[in-house]
C-alpha cells in the first residue's frame, strides 16, 4: 500500500516537473523570439550611414511631369538619403525603377525588357487605382520585386491621406450647417453599388447632389466650403475593394468638415486608418431606412453630433497628392524593404 502510494506521488511529481520544464522552455523561446524581432526592427530600417538610394521613375503618372531639381526629397520633405531621377540614362545606376500601371496598361509606355537589369536593381509596380481598373496583369508575372499602392499589404503603402498629431488651430466644423446630406458625384453609373444606396436613401432623407452628373459642377475652390455646410457627406467609393479609401473620405469629408457616411471596404479597413468615432459606415445598419433615421436624429442632437468632431483635438489630416512626395516615400522605407522578392503572379496579388 505504502509503496504504491509513493510511486503514484512520484509519478505526479515527475509529471509536474516535465510540465514546468516545458513551460520554461516555451517562455524562453518566446522571449528570444521577441528579442530578435525588436533587434531586426530597430537596426534594419534606420537610414543613417547608407549611401543615398537612386529611385528612377520610368514615366510620369498621367503624363504630368514635376520638376526634380536639386535634392527634391530633402528640400521639399526633409527626407534624407534619396535621389529621385527621371532620365532613362540613369537606368544602370538605379536601385529601384518605378513603373506606374496606368501608362503600361494604355501601352503609352513600355517596360525596358530589352535592357539588362543590373544585379540587385528592383522594379517597383505603382498604382493608386482599385484592382478592377488594372485589367489583366498576368503579362507582368515575374517582373516586379516591389509594389506601391494604397493597400496596407503593399511593400510601400501610399494612403490617399493620413493622420498627423494636431498642432495648429482647430476649426469648428460642427456649426453653420444648412444641408443634411450632400454628395459630389461626376461619374454616376447605375451599376455601382453606391448608386443603388443613394437612390434608396434619397427616399427617406434629402440629399443635395453636386457635380457633373447633376449639371451642378463645383469649381475646386468652392468644393470644401460647400461641403462644410452639410451635416453629412456621402463618401461613397465607386469600387469596393480592400483598403480602397480615397480622397472622398480624406479630402471631401474630413477637410470639408462634414461627417462622412462611408460605403466601401469593411468597417475594419476604415478603423485601421481613420480616427475613432469619425465616420458612419453604411454596413453598420440593417437597412438604408435605419441609416436615414439615424442621420436625422444625429443632426438634431447637437451633443451627439459634436462627438464626431472630437478626434480633431488630437489629429489633423494630411493629404498625399504630390507624386514627388510619393516617390520620396520609397526612401523612408528603403532599408526595410524585402531584399529578395519577386511577384511571380502580380495578377493574383492584385485580385487577392
Ligand atoms: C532577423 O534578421 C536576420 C538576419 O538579418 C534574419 O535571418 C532573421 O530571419 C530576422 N528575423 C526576423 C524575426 O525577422
Ligand atoms: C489574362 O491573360 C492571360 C494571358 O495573357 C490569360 O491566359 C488569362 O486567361 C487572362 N485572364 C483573364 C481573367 O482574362
Ligand atoms: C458661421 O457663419 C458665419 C456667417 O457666415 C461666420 O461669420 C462664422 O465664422 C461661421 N462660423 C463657423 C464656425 O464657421
Ligand atoms: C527582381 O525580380 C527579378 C525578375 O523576376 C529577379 O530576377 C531578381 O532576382 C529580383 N531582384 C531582387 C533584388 O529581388
Amino acid at each position: 500500500m505504502m509503496a504504491c502510494g509513493t510511486s503514484r506521488r512520484n509519478k505526479k511529481v515527475l509529471l509536474y516537473l516535465i510540465f514546468c520544464v516545458a513551460y520554461i522552455c516555451l517562455l524562453y523561446s518566446w522571449t528570444g523570439h521577441l528579442k530578435t524581432r525588436t533587434k531586426n526592427g530597430t537596426s534594419a530600417c534606420s537610414s543613417s550611414n547608407h549611401t543615398p538610394a537612386t529611385i528612377l521613375l520610368w514615366h510620369w503618372p498621367f503624363g504630368k511631369a514635376y520638376p526634380l531639381n536639386g535634392n527634391v526629397c530633402w528640400n521639399l520633405y526633409k527626407i534624407p538619403g534619396c535621389k529621385v531621377v527621371d532620365q532613362h540614362s540613369e537606368f544602370l545606376n538605379a536601385d529601384i525603377v518605378v513603373f506606374h500601371q496606368k501608362e503600361l496598361a494604355l501601352k503609352k509606355q513600355k517596360l525596358p525588357l530589352n535592357l539588362a537589369r543590373p544585379l540587385g536593381q528592383r522594379w517597383l509596380w505603382m498604382s493608386l487605382e482599385a484592382p478592377q481598373n488594372h485589367g489583366n496583369l498576368s503579362q507582368f508575372a515575374n517582373l516586379f520585386n516591389l509594389t506601391m499602392s494604397y493597400r496596407r499589404d503593399a511593400d510601400i503603402t501610399l494612403p490617399y491621406g493620413e493622420l498627423q498629431p494636431q498642432d495648429g488651430e482647430i476649426e469648428d466644423f460642427s456649426m453653420n450647417k444648412t444641408n443634411l446630406l450632400c454628395w459630389v458625384v461626376s461619374n454616376f453609373k447605375s451599376r455601382h453599388k453606391r448608386s443603388e444606396v443613394y437612390r434608396e436613401l434619397s427616399a427617406f432623407v434629402k440629399i443635395t447632389v453636386y457635380g457633373r452628373w447633376k449639371n451642378a459642377r463645383l469649381p475646386s475652390a468652392s468644393l470644401l466650403p460647400t461641403i462644410s455646410r452639410c451635416y453629412f457627406y456621402l463618401a461613397f467609393e465607386n469600387s469596393i475593394s480592400k483598403d480602397y479609401i480615397t480622397e472622398k473620405l480624406w479630402r471631401n469629408s474630413y477637410l470639408g468638415g462634414a461627417i462622412p457616411v462611408v460605403l466601401g471596404p469593411p468597417v475594419e479597413d476604415y478603423k485601421a486608418v481613420a480616427p475613432p468615432h469619425s465616420f458612419i459606415h453604411v454596413d453598420d445598419f440593417a437597412s438604408v431606412k435605419e441609416l436615414g433615421t439615424y442621420l436625422q436624429e444625429l443632426a438634431a442632437d447637437r451633443e451627439r453630433y459634436q462627438e464626431f468632431f472630437r478626434w480633431r483635438q488630437k489629429w489633423k489630416v494630411k493629404l498625399n497628392t504630390d507624386w514627388r512626395e510619393r516617390l520620396c516615400k520609397i526612401c523612408t522605407k528603403y532599408h526595410c524593404l524585402p531584399q529578395q522578392k519577386v511577384y511571380s503572379d502580380l495578377d493574383a496579388w492584385n485580385n487577392g
